[in-house]
């Protein structure tokens, strides 16, 4: 019994802040505000035993008596860390206060991106640091930098810090350079974030630096090429391969030919003399070299012709044996005109 009343004790001591709060209401009830601009505050109260209530600030205050509310505007912020305060003295309960939640933002002077290797071309597959650094802004843990590259937002990154007061920060970006990078440009952005929205809040972009990746040659159609001589017209072997810097062609081709270099350096091909067999194309830059086989066979319809030629000689000398075996006479000797001539 002693065990409950102690606790029960303890309950409604813990209890009392939480069940009889001050009786506030502070319009707005969080303020975001520019560092030198202005903003109000109306703070009023339920209570019915209101003695006299007052807006404290770092500025000035305002007191009324008899009234349920209290407000104040301040012209122009000027400090980093505010919270004008407002109490009540009531008749019975005394005094309580609560502390308007203020952030006072400001947006970068400065924002860019530096990188020496940013400079010279990227090579596929090598990995950069990029650094963009934030100059002069508050307060950074509302801070986001995001990483845009191209159509998209690469990389986000938010900052943890307590400070109030400006502070300069940096993002690194860790980019494995791609072929698809090449062409593309690559920016930092500076946003701070607030619960709600924030007129005239803009975002602050870095200047956008050109992306160039060199990369080695791969051909469009990359697969070994097989195809047959054509009976009329001529054939044509493409080797075209995207590359960084542009590729340069060679071709090798089978050892019948002898070829003059007239063809050197060209992504498609069509030999002036068309003959089977195997050709090679080799595209090449300075970021290293692939090979494309041609393969060209003797066509089905050159061999369906001969076939048939072929096959019209059995045919004729099949019909001069039978034609033969007739005019031959058992004796073995000619019968035609065998009379006469004797
Ligand atoms: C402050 O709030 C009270 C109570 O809501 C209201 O009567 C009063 O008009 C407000 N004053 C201002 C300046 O907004
Ligand atoms: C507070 O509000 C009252 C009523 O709207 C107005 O007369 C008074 O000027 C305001 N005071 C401040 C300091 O804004
Ligand atoms: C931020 O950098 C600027 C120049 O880049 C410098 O003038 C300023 O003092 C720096 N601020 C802090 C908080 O370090
Ligand atoms: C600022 O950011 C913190 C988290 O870093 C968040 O809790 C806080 O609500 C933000 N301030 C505002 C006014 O939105
Ligand atoms: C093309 O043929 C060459 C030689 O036969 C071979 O080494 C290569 O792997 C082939 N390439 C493809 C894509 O099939
Ligand atoms: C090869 O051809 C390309 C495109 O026509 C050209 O830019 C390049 O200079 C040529 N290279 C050589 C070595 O002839």
């Amino acid at each position: 019994m002693r065990w409950f009343f102690i606790l029960s004790g303890v309950l409604a001591c813990a209890g009392q802040p939480v069940s009889s709060p001050c009786p506030i209401q502070m319009s707005p009830p969080s303020v975001v505000v520019r560092f030198g601009d202005s903003f109000s505050v109306n703070c009023s109260s339920s209570s019915d035993q209101i003695e006299s209530m007052g807006l404290e600030t770092m500025y000035g205050s305002e007191k009324t008596t008899g009234l349920s509310y209290v407000n104040i505007t301040i012209e122009s912020v000027r400090a980093w860390m505010m919270g004008p305060i407002c109490y009540i003295n009531r008749v019975v309960d005394g005094q309580c206060l609560e502390t308007l939640p203020v952030t006072v933002y400001k947006t970068p002077d400065r924002v860019s991106i530096s990188q020496p290797s940013l400079d010279g071309p990227l090579v596929e597959g090598h990995q950069y640091s990029i650094q963009c650094d934030i100059v002069n802004v508050a307060p950074v843990s509302n801070l986001s930098v995001h990483w845009h590259k191209g159509d998209t937002i690469s990389s986000t990154e938010r900052f943890d810090g307590s400070s109030a007061s400006p502070v300069n920060v940096t993002s690194v970006f860790d980019l494995t350079a791609q072929r698809g990078d090449d062409g593309t440009q690559i920016w930092c952005e500076a946003q701070l974030d607030f619960w709600g929205p924030v007129p005239d809040l803009t975002t602050t972009k870095s200047e956008s630096r050109d992306v160039i990746v060199l990369y080695s040659p791969t051909f469009i159609e990359p697969k070994n090429v097989t195809l047959e001589l054509p009976a009329r017209g001529k054939f044509t072997l493409d080797c075209a391969a995207a590359g960084k810097p542009t590729p340069v062609y060679s071709w090798q081709f089978p050892h019948s030919i002898q070829q003059t270099n007239q063809n050197e350096n060209q992504s498609s091909l069509a030999p002036s003399i068309q003959l089977p067999g195997t050709y090679r194309c080799t595209a090449s830059n300075n970021q290293g070299s692939k090979d494309k086989y041609f393969t060209v066979t003797e066509a089905t319809r050159n061999r369906t012709t001969f076939a048939a030629l072929v096959g019209g000689f059995v045919f004729l000398g099949a019909v001069i044996f039978i034609g033969g075996l007739f005019l031959l006479t058992p004796e073995g000797t000619f019968s035609f005109g065998k009379g006469s001539y004797l």
